[in-house]
């Protein structure tokens, strides 16, 4: 019953954090696009201290949007702030982390053969290194290298590149994918909550006392807006990397990770660019020769059975399975953890194994499977396993 309720949650959250995650990124693109599209005002608009504006066609209705240099005359009665879609996306990830990784550490989380822990020794362990990451992120923001964007993107990089690595050395892969996911989207609520937000109420304080306000708000905000900007694409794609154990579960998974980021971030440039008149196709080629390049480096290994070894009977590979998988996957789960059979796979009969070899040798060969090998499947039954599924 317990696990019939987690699914429950699990699914309302996940659901409710993908919707405040597309609220959030889909303003945020919005406006980098407006920002970046903005045109020369007429002399009338200038006049007003308006510095840029554009039109735009949608719904069936036309809109006229200015941005003003600095801030209007007088207060605006209604200003929306676009800020609830950000912590909500926080905090629903929040409550999905807790649900789906700290309940479940011992499946998800824990990887004894990486680092023994308990339960609440990972959780710690998570925690505190959430905390680390933004912690160093804040710090650096707040320190004179903010001053020199192009040299805080590459420390960053650096510093994000070294906790995928040291991710790695703690928690179990998918575990360390969803921890990056975590330390970023962190990062991310809080420039909105600690650098954007305080420097629109700065800018909205000066507008209400009639002065005009002081541009470095702006511009401060405007950096973290920017790493925002670079890292809505590697956070999807680890929101959605947990389908793909042939990332995390890579034998350099922290790599993988590391590598996709680079190429999504890169990606995202070609946009930016984009929206400021400048296209430069040759980013987007470049972006994708990388990923085929980096897919094809991944490729795993051919399998073959060694010289001499019998490929199993359907018989013995069932009895292999009904050892190590079917206390999971099967109709009706032994393991309390599950109330149906987990990723809809049930391996009760040679049929039901053979439909998704397609998912069963990657999650075999890279050791994704049994979870945290719970159940102490040997290298021999691997091996013969994944001979059996390719013959
Ligand atoms: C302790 C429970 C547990 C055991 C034991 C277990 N699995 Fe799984 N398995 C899971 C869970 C949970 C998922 C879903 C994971 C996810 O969403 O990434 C899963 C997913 C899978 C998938 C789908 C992976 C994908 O590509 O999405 C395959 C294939 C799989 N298991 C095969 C096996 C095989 C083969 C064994 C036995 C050798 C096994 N599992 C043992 C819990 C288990």
């Amino acid at each position: 019953m317990e696990a019939y309720i987690f699914e429950w949650l699990n699914m309302f959250f996940r659901w409710f954090h993908v919707i405040a995650g597309v609220a959030w990124i889909g303003a945020s693109f919005y406006f980098v696009w407006l920002d970046n599209s903005l045109e020369n005002p007429p002399q009338w608009k200038k006049d007003k201290g308006i510095g840029g504006d554009l039109w735009a066609i949608h719904g069936g209705g036309f809109y006229e949007v200015a941005k003003y240099k600095l801030g209007p005359e007088s207060e605006p009665e209604n200003l929306h702030w676009f800020k609830w879609e950000a912590y909500t996306t926080w905090l629903t990830g929040m409550v999905m982390l807790w649900i789906v990784y700290y309940v479940g550490a011992e499946s998800f989380l824990i990887d004894n053969s990486r680092m023994e822990m308990t339960q609440w020794q990972a959780i710690g362990a998570g925690l505190g290194f959430i905390a680390v990451g933004v912690a160093v992120y804040e710090a650096m923001v707040r320190s004179p290298l903010r001053h020199n964007a192009k040299l805080f993107g590459l420390i960053l990089f650096g510093f994000l590149a070294f906790m995928s690595w040291f991710s790695h050395e703690i928690f179990s892969a998918r575990g360390a994918y969803i921890h990056m996911g975590a330390i970023i989207g962190t990062i991310m609520a809080g420039n909105v909550f600690l650098g954007i937000m305080p420097a629109q109420s700065a800018l909205v304080a000066a507008v209400k006392r009639g002065e005009s306000p002081d541009p470095k708000y702006g511009a401060f905000a405007k950096l973290r807006s920017t790493h925002n900007n670079y890292l809505t694409l590697p956070i999807i794609f680890i929101m959605i990397s947990n389908h793909y154990p042939m990332t995390y579960s890579h034998e350099f998974g922290w790599l993988v990770l590391v590598a996709i980021s680079f190429i999504a971030a890169f990606a995202r440039h070609f946009f930016n660019l984009r929206h400021r008149g400048v296209t430069k196709p040759s980013i987007l080629v470049a972006a994708a020769i990388m990923l085929v390049i980096l897919a094809a480096a991944m490729a795993p290994a051919k399998i073959e059975a060694q010289k001499g070894e019998a490929v199993l009977t359907d018989a013995q590979a069932v009895s292999i399975m009904q050892q190590r998988c079917t206390s999971c996957h099967a109709v009706s789960p032994t393991n309390a953890g599950f109330a149906s059979a987990p990723a809809g796979i049930v391996l009760e009969t040679a049929e039901q194994a053979l439909a998704v070899t397609d998912k069963m040798i990657p999650a075999l060969q890279t050791g994704y499977m049994p979870l945290g090998n719970l159940t102490q499947m040997t290298d021999q039954e691997r091996q013969q396993l994944m001979v059996w599924l390719s013959k």
